[in-house]
């Protein structure tokens, strides 16, 4: 079983390799996050934009499964139902958790608010509602997707929840009156209309995993937007880190077999917080052009700079990776020279290690290793390249990957050259076939 997280601040293109992951795969399950995601995959001259759905739901021999980590905003994910149909997706098969979280109204309202109290110290959210989603299910007031299929239990809920949800907004001096008819109303309707995908879905992948089913779990944002291991208070608020695709779909950690690291061959940064490789400069503009760096879920412009060893080296520790992806390699074509960095000074002292915190970190210098450039193609030519394998890419290109392989002691299995499926080399038959009976993926 495999799980496929993001290795930096999200947005690495985790869509395009879940999606590529699926080929023969019987399940693919979502085990964090909400619809702050925004997950993008391509094939042939079709594009899908998915912020609740997995990506390997367009697949139809796929099981796609929502897991209890995530949380929900049912009326968004009706939508995104629509969406499917709408692009020619009738056929699929579909488990939400019914112990996954449901946003309500009042949730998005108290993102704003929180953001807005905290001022300077805002993570910039999506504005989905997730953080306080998050709060109310550590708290004990959430109410889950199996609640909105129980009138009693939800109404009683819901009772409780709306008390303590007015004292806060007056304390935030708003005015907002959530009808409780009409919420329990709602959420009941709206509970209706998603019960035939309302199930155990930890049953589900438990009976799938004994008779010999290949899982592949889908991670939402990326390690350092983890509140445990990311640039907290700049972070999501869900663990996004390897070891959440367990507790978030229900499943022992012993069944994972591998874990993926999603990459871009440079950094971006979507929201506040620190970033040491940012770049403020016409090669950070160039970046964000060429790689149409601009948010799938809000369309706010990414911050873009160079790829950054000191966070990627966390990202393999925390996550216990065992392979990388690397995305938009194509996206870095055209410059004479790359930078990677090595290593942060800060405090006239030099850093290896990713520091917790975030004053030492925005205030960290990038150590750079200077790399030779490779030529620019159009996306045409990198599908070329990429039908031919790993041997037709440029040379500079090739020791840019080895170069990240050997600092990180981690190997690059799939690298990618365009959004489109196409578009990929896939290492992973060579690479993994030394791992068979060891620890390889099943
Ligand atoms: P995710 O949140 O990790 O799934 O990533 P997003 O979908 O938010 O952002 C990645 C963007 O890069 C999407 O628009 C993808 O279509 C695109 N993309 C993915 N891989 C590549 C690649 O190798 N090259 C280029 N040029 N674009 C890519
Ligand atoms: P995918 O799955 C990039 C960022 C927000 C903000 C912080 C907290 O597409 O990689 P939240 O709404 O979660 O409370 O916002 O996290 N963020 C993401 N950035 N990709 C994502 O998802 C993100 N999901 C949340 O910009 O800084
Ligand atoms: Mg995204």
């Amino acid at each position: 079983m495999e799980v496929v997280v993001g290795a930096q601040w999200g947005d690495e293109g985790k869509g395009k390799v879940v999606d590529f992951y699926c080929e023969g795969a019987d399940y693919v399950v979502r085990f964090n996050g909400g619809n702050n995601a925004g997950h993008t995959l391509k094939f042939k001259d079709q594009e899908f934009k998915f912020h609740i759905l997995p990506s390997g739901i367009i697949r139809k021999e796929v099981h796609a499964v929502i897991g209890n980590g995530v949380v929900i905003d049912p009326e968004v994910l009706l939508g995104e139902l629509a969406y499917l149909r709408s692009k020619g997706i009738q056929q699929f098969t579909l488990s939400i958790s019914d112990r996954a979280h449901v946003i309500l109204p009042y949730h998005l309202l108290l993102d704003g608010l929180e953001e807005t109290a905290k001022g300077g110290m805002k993570a910039g959210t999506t504005g989905r509602g997730i953080g306080p989603t998050y709060s109310d299910k550590v708290a004990r007031f959430g109410i889950t997707m199996g609640d909105l299929l129980d009138g009693t239990l939800l109404k009683k809920k819901i009772d409780i929840s709306l008390m303590i949800k007015q004292k806060l907004f007056t304390a935030y001096g708003r005015e907002e009156t959530f009808f409780r008819r009409k919420i329990i109303d709602t959420y009941l309707d709206m509970g209706q209309k998603l019960k035939k995908y309302i199930r155990n879905t930890s049953v589900l992948l438990n009976r799938a995993i004994e008779d010999g089913r290949r899982i592949v779990l889908e991670g939402a944002q990326g390690t350092l937007l983890d509140p445990d291991h990311g640039t907290y208070p700049f972070v999501t608020s869900s663990n996004a880190v390897a070891g959440a695709a367990s507790v978030g779909s229900g499943i022992g950690p012993r069944c994972i077999d591998w874990v993926v690291g999603v990459t871009k061959a440079y950094t971006t940064r979507v929201g506040e917080g620190p970033f040491p490789t940012e770049l403020d400069d016409a090669v950070g503009e160039r970046i964000r052009k060429v790689g149409a760096e601009f948010g799938t879920t809000t369309g706010r412009p990414r911050r873009c700079g160079w790829l950054d060893m000191v966070a990627l080296r966390h990202a393999c520790e925390v996550n216990g990776l065992d392979a990388l992806a690397l995305t938009k390699l194509d996206v870095l074509g055209g410059l004479k020279k790359v930078k990677v960095c090595t290593a942060y000074e800060a405090g006239g002292l030099k850093l290896r290690e990713f520091p917790s915190n975030i004053r030492i970190l925005a205030a960290a210098k990038p150590v750079y290793k200077e790399l030779e450039g490779w030529m620019e193609y159009s996306l045409d030519d990198w599908s070329r390249i990429a039908l031919k394998g790993r041997g037709a890419l440029p040379l500079a290109a090739r020791n840019y990957i080895d170069y990240i392989t050997e600092n990180l002691g981690c190997p690059v299995e799939l690298v990618s050259l365009g959004p489109s499926r196409e578009a990929t080399i896939d290492l992973r038959a060579e690479l993994r076939r030394g791992e068979e009976g060891d620890d390889g993926p099943q």
